[in-house]
């Protein structure tokens, strides 16, 4: 369905209403498709949590929060009186079917989409969808959004898909990972499959190894309670940083709908070689900061960040790991993907390495012949980098150079890059779930990762201290170096 398509009438309640996610995100995502003019006229939204509040009181906390996290330059008022009438509260305990029958007076009978977003704790993703089905909420029209954490393992994350797909069918199931609403992970879709040049150089005969990068210069920001029980593998490694090795790994999909872009990524996941106990120790590494700094201010180390003595928290931080994928397209080739908290920068990104050039015809003079790289930047400077070697312009003797083709989508497309949300938001009300994980994506991710999480247990070593604003411990170096690679940590 083209962009330019206005959503049609719908009733968006979120659970969670008045929470953090909801008035830092999805407000102002909502507030944006207005702007935009993509929102049916009679679309409508309504906040429920348990605190009492009238509708006037729930506007005015959503006005302060779009005001607060809307970019200065597109908040105006005209938009936002209009955004803000759409806006209504009810104040109900969302796992009771007889409190929700305030929520129910409110809602249109039928002859239009109606959407739940739990934007709430994840072990009332079940009890909300039970009581939304006994509240008889749940008709055929409606759909249900969920954030990740989808469990904390495999069978927890089977247990919470089965008593939502009891109340909800798969196809009205939308499974949030915000990674695949931003722009340039959607891009990596369209650099792919929309340009003839990569898909020949795409596979182990031409590609050396990837890394995937998600780094963040950003500690555990209050977020310590859920953070201290989830560590890295749970919250990034097993949903983003799985997702975005899919979409790099993926054959190309027959065609763009949901479902053969969701049985190719499944694929991959399926492929990729277990790491168990035997294996754990060579190939991931766990760390945990200590303190640091980070762009010149100091910064606590972990265990102090959430309150608990050092000795008692072996959580980690940081994953660094060397994926395999048995499969014909890239077997042999390594998939490093690491991620962090208080990180050097905030950098999230995907290195393609191609192999060296089969003879070298220039002198030892001339300097290093580099392989080839293909840098796909995620954010911040969204953009394509492909690092090429180049003669440095001199009339003397030859010298190769390092010089990078590139690509940057500030400076090409002189528009506001949208958040995550605001892409998502639209797909769930337009019934699109291409970026939307499936239920066996994500027990697949979970098969995969839970192993590691066992060896690790099993091992009970502790994590690797690495000081707050560096790269991660040594070891996620030597990770590398010992196949004769490296990371690349240079800006730019
Ligand atoms: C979330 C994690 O899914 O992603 C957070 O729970 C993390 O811990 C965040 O900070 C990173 O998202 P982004 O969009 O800032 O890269």
């Amino acid at each position: 369905m083209a962009d330019d398509d206005r959503v049609a009438p719908f009733d968006l309640v979120v659970f969670g209403g008045a929470g953090d996610l909801a008035l830092r995100k999805l407000l102002p995502a909502m507030y944006q498709r207005e702007r935009d003019g993509r929102l049916a006229d009679d679309g409508r939204i309504f906040a429920v949590a348990r605190s009492p509040m009238t509708d006037e009181e729930y506007r005015k906390r959503a006005e302060e929060a779009l005001r607060r996290h809307v970019p200065p330059d597109t908040m105006d008022n005209a938009t936002a009186a209009t955004f803000l009438k759409r806006l209504g509260y009810a104040a109900c305990n969302a796992t009771d079917p007889k409190d929700l029958t305030k929520l129910k007076a409110r809602l249109a009978d039928g002859g239009r989409t109606r959407a739940f977003y739990l934007a709430t704790a994840p072990d009332l993703f079940g009890p909300i969808c039970d009581a939304l089905g006994a509240a008889g909420l749940a008709q055929s029209q409606a759909r249900v959004v969920l954030e990740k954490p989808l469990g904390h393992d495999l069978a927890s994350s089977r247990a919470v898909n089965e008593r939502v797909g009891a109340v909800f069918g798969e196809d009205r199931v939308f499974r949030i990972d915000h990674y695949l609403g931003k722009e340039t992970v959607q891009n990596l879709m369209a650099l792919r499959f929309a340009n003839r040049l990569f898909e020949r150089l795409w596979n182990a005969g031409e590609i050396d190894h990837v890394q995937i990068t998600v780094a963040e210069a950003l500690g555990v920001e209050g977020r310590g309670a859920y953070y201290d029980k989830s560590g890295a593998m749970r919250d990034i490694v097993q949903n983003h940083l799985l997702q975005l090795l899919c979409l790099v790994a993926m054959e190309p999909p027959a065609r763009l709908d949901a479902d053969a872009v969701r049985d190719e990524k499944v694929k991959v996941l399926k492929s990729l070689r277990p790491i168990d106990a035997a294996t754990a120790a060579r190939d991931t590494v766990r760390g945990q900061y200590t303190a640091g700094a980070i762009a010149g201010q100091a910064v606590p180390a972990y265990a102090q960040e959430i309150g608990a003595d050092r000795k008692s928290s072996r959580t980690e931080t940081f994953v660094a790991l060397s994926a395999a994928l048995d499969n014909w397209r890239w077997s042999g080739v390594p998939f490093y993907l690491r991620t962090g908290k208080r990180m050097a920068e905030r950098r999230s990104e995907i290195v393609v390495q191609f192999r060296d050039v089969p003879h070298a015809i220039f002198p030892r003079e001339a300097g290093e012949v580099a392989p080839d790289r293909l840098v796909i930047r995620l954010q911040p400077d969204e953009g394509i980098h492909l690092v090429l070697n180049t003669k440095t312009p001199t009339p003397g003797k030859l010298r190769l150079q390092r010089a990078a083709l590139n690509l940057s989508f500030a400076e090409t497309f002189k528009t506001r890059h949208p958040d995550a949300y605001e892409r998502l938001l639209t797909d769930v009300l337009r019934g699109n779930q291409t970026l939307f994980m499936r239920r066996d994506e994500v027990e697949w991710a979970w098969r995969w990762v839970e192993p590691i999480l066992d060896a690790w247990a099993t091992a009970g070593d502790a994590p690797k201290s690495y000081t707050a604003g560096s790269w991660g411990p040594a070891a996620s170096t030597a990770l590398l170096a010992r196949d004769g690679r490296a990371w690349r940590e240079e800006t730019g």
